[in-house]
Parts: structure tokens; C-alpha cells; sequence
């Protein structure tokens, strides 16, 4: 949700590069309109509505004059919609000070009614807009720049991740309240970043900036200072991926390369937790966790699928366990005590809904888990224990591997707050690489998505663990295609939506195993079927649900959890493919942003 990039650079020459290039990276977090700034005697700014690209293009009629610092923003629409004005970086009156912001300043309406009052116009319809003037109100009374920038941050109310630069100064500011920045620590400069992609190819030593904290970046020196102004020491991480990793590799988008990435995904989410021999998940990051009381998840989106997942399985296991979409979520919707366990499920770790939930439990005295795949985040620093779910860097919107590497460390997770011990369980989660190459290695999806893509609506149906990845074949469905596609628990078709289908509305059924639970499907399958309905079955082969079915999408016959991840890969491929005969933007879906970062 809106990117920013920051760069000091020591020899004055590299700064429209790296703003570009971290524009690109950022891009996934925003796409509605692009706008950079660089300073030296005078601050220049460019913006332009639309992809980074329409910046580009801009730049090339309309070259900036210095390249020796600067910032830039990739903006997702909170406040104004999209247009060259709104877009970032804001200047007050002078251009003496620009601006980029990723948040939300909650306070910004009363703010603006000051300012206005005090003589200021202002540009756009942002928040975000308040930020400059309210710097060069606090320059007009004589302070120096980074006085004045913490004066003016000191008067936000909301979230946000901020950087600044001013005219005639070499030095970029920058601070942080509960949206992400990441500082990078180069050979020939500094960097600043909602997020790595944006610099990893430039570095990859990184430092977390922290709520309440100060960044200043100079070309040869970074100083962290708390809201007091202290100095702060800080700790610098190494990225353990790098540009490849976060590159398409020759893939036409970021999602089909994630897509294909998942075996390695799971591999390495598994890597050194499995044991073989005693049939225990071994998490030593859940060592110390205690908590008597029922453990409730909170996510959103493809996360919340996840956690449906995670608790299916508890359950199954003896253990109470609820999912709630974190956005729901408020002190008394559920009971907690200091004995509950609150798990956090969010990819990128810095969903506010997700944060707001998490720091709620916190202050309720629960004990909280974050299962994450980015290291340094919000939910793993705000939590007290923590799980990397290993995925690797996700760029494109439509989250893929990470789903997959969620539903194997929930698995994982439940298995040790269950205590339960199976061999199968471990045979088949390391079976479930192999089973996803399989899928990947079968081109039926994309037919199926020739045939399909004209349909007028789409349903998902399955039971029990595969009622989650149901509700995640059609959240990925409707993401990237812009179709409408619904996903239900197989019984609960006939309680309702049977009313919607129709010979164009293709009912994707997910029937794994021979059992009671298959069975009662393949039931369901047959109402549908019985209207004239096209069926699409997703199955191992194992019953009969072939005879009711129009299409099969094979997938190898593994336990249940196993079958569960490999069937949402089948799902995943039919999604893409059908958005790529709509010729959609895949990587970039209208309206999304990978990571929302307000509530
Ligand atoms: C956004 C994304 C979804 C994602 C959800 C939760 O809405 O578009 O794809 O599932 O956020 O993200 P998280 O990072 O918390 O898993």
C-alpha cells in the first residue's frame, strides 16, 4: 500500500536510477500513480497519474536537472483518487521541503483546516499534503530542517512511514509510525525503502527502522535517533535473497513464476521441522509458547483462508480454535485472558487490520504468534514468538507460494499445539513438493481456462480442508480476472447459491480421497450436475467423481493436508490462465495492492 524510496548517493549521479529502479520493485504495493523528487539548490518534482512506466516516458520529455538525492512514491488511493496532483511527492508553497508518505494521517482533516487558516492553499486532496506545510510553517520560525520535520511529525495522529528532502540540503529524513520502512546500507550510498525489493539490487544490509524511530541519511553516514532525539543503536540484518530471487526470471508475470516456485517454497518451509522417526513437527520457535484457552487466528484475504486451515486442523486435533478476519476483530469479540494464544497469519506482515488485531491482544494480555514470511516485520516484531513461513520474496499482488507455505506451516504449527504425532502427517507434507511439480507439469488448467474464460460466473466447492482452499480458489479467481467467483462449503450449496448456476456458471469441485467426506461431495456434485451444470473436478482419481464431471484436473493421491495444498495449485493455474486469455493486468490487479497497509 503506496511505496517510498529514499537514495543519497556519494557521488551525486545515480539518484533517478535508483528512485526508478526501487519504484519498479515497490510497485506491487501501489500502481496508481508514480512521482519522484530530487534536491539540490532547488527541489524538482515529477508525477504522473498511472504505472511507473507513464513516469518514465515522462521523464524523458521533461529530464531533471541534478541527480544527487531524492525520493519517490508509488501511490494506492486513500485520499483524492488518482491524478497527477495527488500523486506524491508534496511540496509546501516555496518547494523548500518535499515529501512522500505511505499511511493514513488520521488527523489531517483539522490539520488543514490550521494551515488553511493560517494562509496556506493547498494542491491536492491528500493527507499527506499537510506534512510540507507544516514543515515550512515550523522553517518560517526559524528552525532548521530536521527540527522542523520532527515538529511537523509530532502533530500526526495515524500511520506512517515518511521521508523528506529539502532544498539546499544533502540529506534525506525520514520516520516511522507503524508502516513500514527499511533503511539500506550501501558501498556508495544510502537508501531508504517501504520495503527490500526496492534496493536489493543495490544492497543487501538492511536495517529495520522501529515505531517512534528517526532516520537521517547522509551520503557517507545513517543516523537513528527515538522521538526524544537519543541516538539509537542499531542492528544491521542481511538479506538472504537477492535481485534474482525477486526478478520474473524470464516468467511473463510474477505470479506464474511464483506459482512455479512453490515446490522450493515448500521445501524450505519444511527444511529441519519434520521428524521422520518420532512423527513430530519440531518448531523451536514454539518452545516456549503456553496458553490454556481456545487460540484465535486473525488475517485477511489469503492469509484468513490459511488460518480457516490452521483451525480446521486444530480442531480436528482436540484443540479449540477460531479464525477471525482481523478486521472484525475488537477487544470483545472474543473472551481473551493472559492464557489465550492470538495468532497473527499475514504474509507480508504489516497488514494494519492484522497489526491492529495483534497489538489489541498484546494490550490484552494474550500471548501472540506471528506466522510470517517476511523477517523484520511489524507482526513478528510486535508478537511475542514468531514463525517464518520461508516462501521467499512474493511481488506479484495475487499471493501464490505464499498461501501454499502458509497452509504447510499452520500444519505444522497445529501439529505442535495439538501435540499430535503422525508419521502420515510427516510423509505426506514431504511428499507435497513433488505432488505441486506434478501439478505444474500438467497443462489440463490452461485448456480448461480456453474453454471457460467467457463463463458469467464461477463457484468453488469443497469439504472440510479443502473448504478453505475453495474460498481461496475464488478470492484468486475474482483478484485477477475481475469475474465474479464464489467459493462455498460443498453442503451449503443447496442452502442457497444453487439458485445462481447455470450452464455458464462452471462449478469447481474439490474431491480428494474415497471417504464419507468425498462422497457427500460428489452428492453435491451431482445436484449440479443434475441442472445442466458444468463441473470441473479436482481429484486424485480415488472415487468416482469423473462420471458426474465435464473436465478432470489431476492431482497425485496424498493424505489429506497434502492433497489439500497440491489441489489449490490446480486452482491457482486455472485463475492465471483464464486472466491471461482476459488479458488482464495479473501482476498489478485494478484496485489491489499487495500490502494494506490501512485499516
Ligand atoms: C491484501 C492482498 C491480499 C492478501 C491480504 C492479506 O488484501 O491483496 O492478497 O491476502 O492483503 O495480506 P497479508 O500480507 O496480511 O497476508
Amino acid at each position: 500500500m503506496c511505496g517510498i524510496i529514499g537514495f543519497v548517493g556519494a557521488d551525486g549521479t545515480r539518484a533517478l536510477d535508483v528512485l526508478l529502479t526501487g519504484l519498479s520493485g515497490l510497485e506491487y504495493r501501489g500502481y496508481d500513480s508514480a512521482g519522484i523528487a530530487v534536491a539540490d539548490d532547488e527541489i524538482q518534482v515529477l508525477k504522473r497519474q498511472g504505472e511507473v512506466s507513464s513516469l518514465e516516458e515522462a521523464l524523458e520529455e521533461q529530464p531533471l536537472g541534478t541527480e544527487a538525492l531524492g525520493i519517490g512514491h508509488t501511490r494506492w488511493s486513500t485520499h483524492g483518487p488518482p491524478s497527477d496532483r495527488n500523486a506524491h511527492p508534496h511540496t509546501d508553497t516555496d518547494s523548500r521541503v518535499a515529501v512522500v508518505h505511505n499511511g493514513i494521517i488520521q488527523n489531517y482533516q483539522s490539520l488543514r483546516t490550521e494551515l488553511t487558516e493560517g494562509g496556506v492553499t493547498f494542491e491536492s486532496e491528500t493527507d499527506t499534503e499537510v506534512v510540507p506545510h507544516l514543515i515550512a510553517r515550523e522553517l518560517d520560525d526559524g528552525l532548521d530542517h530536521e527540527t522542523a520535520f520532527r515538529a511537523a511529525i509530532d502533530r500526526l495522529e495515524g500511520s506512517y512511514a515518511i521521508a523528506a528532502v529539502f532544498k539546499g540540503s544533502d540529506t534525506v529524513y525520514a520516520a516511522r509510525h507503524e508502516s513500514p520502512l527499511v533503511l539500506g546500507i550501501g558501498d556508495d550510498g544510502h537508501y531508504l525503502a517501504s520495503d527490500v525489493p526496492a534496493f536489493i539490487e543495490y544492497t543487501d544490509r538492511v536495517i529495520y527502522l522501529e515505531d517512534g524511530e528517526f532516520a537521517r541519511l547522509s551520503a557517507d553516514q545513517i543516523e537513528i535517533t527515538d522521538e526524544h532525539g537519543e541516538s539509537v543503536e542499531y542492528t544491521v540484518t542481511e538479506i538472504e535473497w537477492d535481485a534474482e530471487d525477486a526478478g520474473k526470471s524470464g516468467y511473463d508475470h510474477y505470479m506464474l513464476k511464483e506459482i512455479n516456485e512453490q515446490p522450493a517454497a515448500i521445501r524450505e518451509c519444511l527444511r529441519g521441522r519434520l521428524n521422520e522417526l518420532t512423527g513430530r513437527v519440531e518448531l523451536e520457535e514454539l518452545e516456549e509458547i503456553s496458553f490454556d484457552g481456545p487460540v484465535t487466528f486473525v488475517a485477511c484475504g489469503t492469509s484468513y483462508h490459511a488460518a480457516r486451515f490452521g483451525v480446521t486442523l486444530l480442531n480436528r486435533w482436540g484443540v479449540d480454535a477460531r479464525a477471525m478476519l482481523a478486521s472484525e476483530f475488537t477487544g470483545d469479540s472474543v473472551p481473551l485472558t493472559q492464557d489465550s494464544l492470538v495468532i497473527g497469519v499475514t504474509q507480508s506482515g504489516e497488514t494494519a487490520d492484522t497489526m491492529r488485531a495483534l497489538r489489541e491482544a498484546n494490550r490484552e494480555g494474550a500471548t501472540t504468534l506471528a506466522v510470517t514470511n517476511v523477517v523484520g516485520s511489524s507482526a513478528a516484531r510486535v508478537c511475542d514468538h514468531v514463525m517464518y513461513i520461508r516462501a521467499g520474496p512474493e511481488i506479484g499482488v495475487a499471493a501464490t507460494k505464499t498461501f501454499a507455505s502458509q497452509q504447510a506451516a499452520l500444519t505444522m504449527v497445529a501439529a505442535v499445539l495439538a501435540d499430535h504425532r503422525s508419521r502420515e502427517l510427516i510423509q505426506s507434507l514431504r511428499e507435497v513438493a513433488n505432488g505441486i511439480q506434478q501439478v505444474l507439469d500438467d497443462t489440463t488448467a490452461r485448456s480448461i481456462a480456453e474453454v471457460y474464460r467467457d463463463a458469467r460466473a464461477y463457484f468453488f466447492i469443497g469439504r472440510q480442508l479443502h473448504y478453505p482452499v475453495a474460498l481461496e480458489g475464488a478470492l484468486k479467481l475474482k483478484e485477477i480476472s475481475y469475474k465474479h467467483a464464489e467459493g462455498f462449503a460443498a453442503g451449503e450449496l443447496k442452502h442457497g447459491p444453487l439458485a445462481l448456476v447455470g450452464p455458464d456458471t462452471p462449478v469447481f469441485a474439490l474431491v480428494t480421497g474415497d471417504g464419507k467426506q468425498a462422497e457427500k461431495t460428489i452428492g453435491n456434485v451431482k445436484e449440479v450436475e443434475a441442472r445442466g451444470v458444468p463441473v470441473v473436478a479436482i481429484t486424485d482419481g480415488l472415487s468416482d467423481i469423473e462420471r458426474y464431471a465435464d473436465y478432470v484436473l489431476e492431482v497425485p493421491a496424498l493424505e489429506e493436508v497434502g492433497s489439500a495444498i497440491v489441489a489449490n495449485v490446480q486452482l491457482q493455474l486455472v485463475s492465471y490462465w483464464i486472466a491471461n486469455e482476459l488479458g488482464r493486468s495479473i501482476d498489478k490487479p485494478r484496485h489491489l495492492a499487495k500490502s494494506v497497509t490501512v485499516e
